[in-house]
């Protein structure tokens, strides 16, 4: 393992290296680690020489302070990852930013403390590194939507060094795309799929091949885990935005056994938050597929371990990826259609290249198919939520309401 010292001399080498070169614009992105309604985590990725810190306030209000960033290489690049964690924010409030060094000023917007007006956010899956990605991500911000989520296979780079141009051309998207007209930058929050991991037969059940610590699963998810902060490690994780919306963020047999450890976690989690009006688990590889066979061994564990867990919980909505096809189920229950189940929605094909869908009719878990990039536009009221699924040209392939269950 690469000791604290021979960090700082390859830091100090790619200084020096990096003198000569102009300075590209920094990448910047945000996400969160705890509350939503209080905090806020600015990353940005760029060259060694880049800003190491950034100044802040709440917008129009000259009261500038500078917070240091944390830094740390993006594995096998020349390129650093910076993040700077602000708390004590004021709900529901716009701050501003610029990175250090930098005259252009960014804007950022906390959540509410209380859900009293609607709240939209986006959610999608496998936008990979091309320009239908770029194209989902320019729709996305048109949305003006308080957050993104974003269901994993983020850049397909599959944790080689070879794939580190994917990073980059990703991270270009969210810091130029994610924008809003009025220069907001629209935060993230994110999961792990099979191609953020460098892990061989992901689809088969073998845990031997699972890493056993932190430093196994760094090394495993090289870029996802440098530039993300959330889900903390081992790789699954929790955030609750006030008293009204948590997001169970899980992890498909990527890095984590999908039972054992991370069912346990789950069955807690869950147990801790049925009067939560909005719950939403959001995962890589379907409980529900809509493309590959019901009995792939990972969705059948997952539908053993996870969705019994769901419907004990009183979820209504479960976010799904992976399949690079729009699907939606009925809503289920022990397996079988039922008015008050769970509905398994989206196939994670915001930008890759897509693959054809079963036919709804010879399936009778699900509802409706499609061969269509798209991305869902949620928006979350006291009593209901409406889920609008679009294309990539905008148009609505499919409306999901439903309404704010009672606490089981
Ligand atoms: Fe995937």
């Amino acid at each position: 393992m690469p000791s604290p010292f021979h960090f700082l001399l390859s830091l100090s080498a790619l200084l020096a290296a990096s003198q000569a070169t102009p300075a590209a614009a920094a990448d910047v992105y945000l996400t969160w680690q705890h509350d939503p309604t209080t905090t806020m985590i600015i990353c940005w990725q760029d060259q060694a020489t880049g800003p190491t810190a950034i100044d802040w306030q709440k917008q129009d209000q000259n009261t500038w302070r500078t917070s240091a960033a944390r830094q740390s290489l993006l594995p096998s690049t020349e390129r650093l990852v910076s993040q700077v964690e602000l708390t004590g924010l004021e709900p529901d409030a716009a701050y501003e930013f610029r990175l250090a060094g930098e005259k252009k000023i960014r804007r950022f917007r906390t959540l509410p403390a209380k859900l009293e007006r609607p709240l939209n956010f986006i959610e999608g899956g496998d936008p990979q590194d091309g320009a239908p990605m770029e194209q989902m991500m320019q729709l996305a911000a048109s949305l003006d939507p308080a957050f993104a989520v974003l269901g994993g296979d983020l850049t397909f780079d599959d944790g080689l060094p070879e794939h580190a141009g994917r990073v980059e051309r990703f991270f270009r998207a969210l810091g130029r795309d994610l924008v809003t007209p009025d220069g907001r930058h629209i935060p993230l929050v994110v999961c792990l799929g099979n191609h953020d991991v460098n892990r061989a037969e992901q689809w088969i059940i073998n845990d031997q091949s699972l890493p056993n610590n932190s430093e196994e699963r760094r090394a495993m998810a090289p870029y996802f885990l440098a530039s993300w902060p959330f889900p903390r490690d081992p790789g699954y994780d929790v955030l609750d935005v006030g008293d009204y919306l948590s997001f169970v963020v899980l992890d498909t047999n990527h890095l984590n056994a999908v039972d054992g450890a991370q069912q346990d976690w789950l069955r807690q989690t869950l147990a801790t938050r049925q009067a939560v009006p909005h719950l939403f688990p959001i995962y890589h590889v379907p409980a529900y597929p809509g493309v590959r066979d019901m009995n792939d061994e990972v969705s059948k564990l997952i539908r053993e371990a996870w969705t019994p867990l769901f419907e004990q919980a009183g979820v209504r909505l479960a976010f799904e990826h992976h399949e690079h096809a729009f699907k939606v189920t009925h809503p289920m229950r022990r397996g079988e259609k039922c008015a008050d189940g769970v509905v398994h929605l989206g196939g994670g094909a915001m930008g890759v290249e897509l693959r054809a869908p079963r036919d709804p009719a010879r399936e009778p878990h699900l509802d409706k198919t499609a061969k269509a990039h798209h991305l869902h536009e949620v928006v979350l009221e006291p009593q209901r939520r409406t889920v609008r699924t679009l294309g990539i040209d905008g148009r609505e392939i499919h409306r999901l309401e439903q309404t704010v269950s009672e606490a089981p």
